[in-house]
């Protein structure tokens, strides 16, 4: 992981177009990775979107040839065609190089809060399966401890939303079920379930075993906790004379 020294710490808000600066030249940074005859987990989300966008031009300008995309969700699926990158499903590949994704929350252990976009579950199956997962965030995402500010998602059958909502409350959060922007009801993901955001008002001290925890709760489809697999995070953080670096 890469933090510039001196860099704000994260959470503090930055003005949304110096973070779509970070969030670009990160995506730009990650793009130089990949390489012809690759094939590529394409992750959900705002940085996961430039970097599908980066690696489109990469393939239409002919300077990479024969990367394949795998999507994690419908999202992806649809940006990675309007960049013209080729997808596969999961069961026509037989590996996946290295996986590219955005993250709400990463800690200095490298593990992750992420599901902001409902797509946590796919990303988790893509991300490990991938040799590599690289992760894109700008220096907002970046925090000493998980779960003070951003809750983990969880996705969730719907037969069984009742119960789960209990098993998480006995697990010391704050659950909430996600509604859509116009609180007409419960936002459904791409899998067709419900998701439950969990707020942990103390914070996660440790985030593998509640990774575990609530993934152990029956109904539960998987949490937005990625634990101890990442190898690689790249940070986009504004400097002292206001650089972009990453
Ligand atoms: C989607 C995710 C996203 O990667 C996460 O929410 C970060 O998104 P963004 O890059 O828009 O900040 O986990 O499920």
């Amino acid at each position: 992981m890469t933090v510039a020294s001196g860099a704000p710490s994260s959470s503090q808000a930055l003005d949304p177009e110096v973070q779509e600066d970070l969030k670009r030249a990160v995506a730009k940074k990650a793009v130089e990775m990949v390489q012809s005859g690759q094939i590529v987990g394409l992750g959900t989300g705002s940085t996961s979107a430039l970097f599908i966008e980066e690696l489109g031009q990469l393939i239409s300008k002919g300077k990479l040839k024969d990367v394949y995309g795998v999507a994690t969700s419908y999202q992806a699926k649809v940006l990675s065609r309007q960049a013209g990158i080729k997808t596969l499903s999961l069961n026509e590949v037989n590996r996946i190089d290295v996986a590219f994704d955005g993250a709400d929350e990463v800690d200095s252990q490298m593990n992750l809060i992420k599901g902001g976009g409902a797509a946590h579950t796919m990303e988790k199956v893509v991300d490990k399966l991938a040799k590599k997962a690289v992760i894109l965030v700008d220096q907002t995402k970046v925090v000493s401890q998980l779960g003070l500010v951003f809750p983990v998602a969880v996705e969730v059958l719907q037969p069984a939303i009742t119960p789960v909502l209990r098993s998480l409350l006995a697990l010391g959060g704050e659950p909430e079920i996600r509604s859509a922007l116009r609180k007409d009801g419960p936002i459904v993901t791409d899998l067709g379930n419900f998701i439950v955001d969990v707020r942990f008002p103390n914070g996660i001290k440790d985030a593998a075993a509640l990774e575990k925890e609530i993934n152990n709760i029956p109904g539960v489809v998987e949490n937005g906790l990625f634990t101890g697999f990442v190898q690689s995070v790249l940070v986009g953080v504004r400097d002292g004379n206001e650089n972009v670096v990453v």
